[in-house]
């Protein structure tokens, strides 16, 4: 079963099946279309299979040009699990959200185990790519395709593979992003590692998917914390009159022992904001208690605050409150030059400032209209960046620091330009730092 399995990897006969189309499915789907392999693409949402049929793309950084080309390569998208048979592998690319007490949700990657498991054959690899707590491969996964009378490592095989995808960052790509591996057996090491290897320049093995999903959480992990400590190093430096970018330009210059992160006004995005509390969730099983974690958890989710106070002190410098002023943010998404919006600060900074009264509206040029949230809601299109629209404003606040944006106009024509970034480095008058 298994050299069957490593010949058609190694033949490009394998079907590679990829279920979840999103942020993270549709690049691996491309690559292993680009390097020859079939591929059939699961996902739950019909809208997403239908734009993917008709050769569109519904994420900016990925053109609808690349996916016209994997489907001349042979790409099919479905939402008919029922053909989970034709594929060789079935890689996980779902969502792993918090609840609303903050605790893992699994139900995404439960729900698609619980709908690819009747379907499961002889020979299967099934990869999970969504990150996750320790322990959950085996301990949700195993058991489920085991229920099926599977033996895995014997005529079935499991691995996590944890994603490391960076959307917007053009330095790497799909293929030169290094993969970690570990699976549950010997064998489905072997033919995991098969797999990544036919498509990505480097597979790192690891010795199980335990090691794999901690190594997944302690990267963002590093992140979250090393956020949280610039972050407060920020608040430090603005009561010393310090300007903590400096700071930070300054000391990345050590060639050895430091890596520069950069503060913000908070977290976004599907990851650093989420990840870690796996980690602090499954701990207290075992008595531990995440301590850096839930500290930097607290500095990060305080920004967005800290931000709104200093837009309120700013405008009351110049005589002026938030409550009925004209407040243009700067950039929605949660991270410059991509269009996700997904645990966006700005968008807490909007509800913040709109809840104190301000008259809000924003300007992204990759958001063009406010998309409809399960939690926010603004009735908002972008506003264009002119010198007289700039100047409309009692504060124009830069959440997002895109490299479309016009700074210099920005610069010239705002009465108050409260900056979250760092991208005013030289002091002006209408320049407040956040
Ligand atoms: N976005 C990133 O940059 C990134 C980076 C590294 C890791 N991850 C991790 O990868 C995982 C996926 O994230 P994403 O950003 O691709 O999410 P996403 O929301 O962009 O995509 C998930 C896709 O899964 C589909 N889906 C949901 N339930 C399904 C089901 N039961 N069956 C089939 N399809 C289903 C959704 O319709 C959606 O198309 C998460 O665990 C995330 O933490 C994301």
């Amino acid at each position: 079963m298994k050299q069957q399995l490593l010949q058609k990897v190694a033949d490009k006969s394998a079907v590679i099946g990829i279920v979840g189309l999103g942020y993270v499915g549709l690049p691996l789907m491309l690559r292993f279309a680009e390097v020859g392999y079939k591929v059939l693409g699961f996902d739950i949402d019909q809208s997403k299979v239908d734009a993917l049929s008709a050769g569109r793309s519904y994420i900016e950084h990925i053109s609808a040009d690349s996916i016209v080309e994997a489907r001349e390569r042979g790409f099919e998208a479905t939402t008919d699990f029922s053909r989970a048979p034709e594929a060789d592998t079935l890689i996980l690319c779902v969502p792993t959200p918090l609840n609303k007490y903050r605790e893992p949700d699994l139900s995404f990657v439960l729900d698609t185990m619980d709908s690819l498991v009747p379907y499961l054959r002889e020979g299967h690899l099934v990869s999970l790519e969504s990150t996750t707590y320790p322990g959950t491969t085996d301990e949700e996964l195993l058991p489920r395709i085991e229920s099926r009378g599977f033996k895995v490592g014997e005529n079935a095989f499991l691995v996590f593979s944890p994603e490391r995808e960076d959307p917007g960052n053009p330095n790497f790509t799909t293929r030169t992003i290094p993969k970690v591996c570990g699976g549950v057996t010997e064998a489905c090491q072997e033919i995991g590692v098969a797999l990544y290897s036919a498509v990505i320049d480097q597979v790192v093995p690891v010795s199980s998917t335990r090691a794999a999903e901690m190594t997944k959480l302690l990267e963002n992990i590093h992140r979250a914390v090393n956020i949280g400590l610039v972050n407060e190093m920020k608040i430090v430096a603005d009561k010393m009159g310090i300007d903590i970018h400096e700071v930070i330009r300054a000391a990345a210059t050590k060639p050895f022992g430091f890596v520069p992160y950069y503060p913000g006004p908070g977290l976004g995005g599907h990851c650093i904001p989420i990840d870690p509390f796996y980690l602090t969730w499954k701990a207290r099983e075992y008595g531990v208690n995440t301590r850096f974690i839930e500290l930097a958890g607290e500095v990060n989710s305080n920004m967005p605050d800290w931000v709104v106070s200093k837009v309120a002190s700013a405008l009351n410098t110049r005589k002026k409150a938030i409550n009925g002023s004209r407040v243009l943010v700067l950039g929605i998404a949660y991270k410059k030059n991509v269009d996700d919006m997904r645990e966006s600060p700005s968008v807490f900074l909007m509800e913040k400032l709109r809840d104190l009264g301000a008259e809000v509206a924003y300007s992204d040029p990759h958001v063009p209209v406010f998309p409809k949230m399960r939690e926010h809601h603004f009735d908002l299109a972008s506003v264009a960046l002119t010198a007289e629209s700039i100047a409309s404003y009692d504060c124009v606040l830069l959440a997002t620091d895109h490299d479309k944006f016009d700074y210099a106009l920005l610069a010239e024509h705002a009465q108050l330009l409260v900056d979250s970034r760092g991208k005013y480095l030289t002091p002006r008058a209408n320049v407040v730092k956040a």
